[in-house]
């Protein structure tokens, strides 16, 4: 169908999901990796104090795995407004867990946009990550919803799973 069309998600895109989709299904793309590299001023933090949220970044010959909705064209203007902060679409290819390929569109927040952090150690970034929150909850939920969101779809992802068993360790040591 013309007007509709494949987009994946690697983050929140998985675990909030509040847009209508035909159908959804594992997928995974080529050539990126997940990180808490973006800051976000809306979300997940404040202007003067952004949180940390996922991005991609490019890293050869690595996948990504997540989840690819099929929505009409009109569910696009809601996941740009929500996705505002730094993140523009791209085409990509997308490899389904079947073994079906189709193009897709994914948010990324790349390099140069406003809001990006960039890498620190995962102490530094968990230690950050516990300390912020935003209109849409704290930050810390939005990774470890995402850390259990990942597992259940059988997804090892060292990077979410290390910084979810540090940001619980800050938050039972400061209790
Ligand atoms: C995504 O989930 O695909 C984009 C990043 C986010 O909104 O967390």
């Amino acid at each position: 169908m013309h007007n509709e069309h494949w987009v994946f998600g690697y983050g929140s895109l998985i675990f909030r999901v509040d847009f209508p989709y035909i159908k959804k299904q594992p997928a995974s793309i080529t050539g990126w990796s997940r990180r808490f590299w973006q800051g976000s001023h809306d979300h997940r933090g404040l202007p003067h104090a952004p949180g940390r949220v996922v991005t991609l970044v490019e890293s050869s010959g690595e996948q990504c795995a997540g989840m690819a909705y099929l929505v009409k064209e009109h569910v696009f203007e809601h996941l740009d407004h929500r996705e505002k902060n730094g993140y523009r679409r791209v085409d990509t290819a997308l490899l389904f867990d079947d073994g079906n390929q189709r193009q897709g569109t994914v948010y990324i927040a790349e390099v140069d946009n406003h809001a990006f952090l960039g890498d620190a150690s995962l102490d530094e970034i968990a230690a950050h990550i516990v300390a912020s929150s935003g209109p849409s909850g704290h930050n810390i939920d939005y990774l470890l919803e995402l850390d259990v969101a990942l597992k259940q779809l059988g997804i090892d992802d060292a990077h979410v799973s290390q910084l979810a068993q540090l940001a619980r360790d800050i938050n039972t040591e400061d209790k």
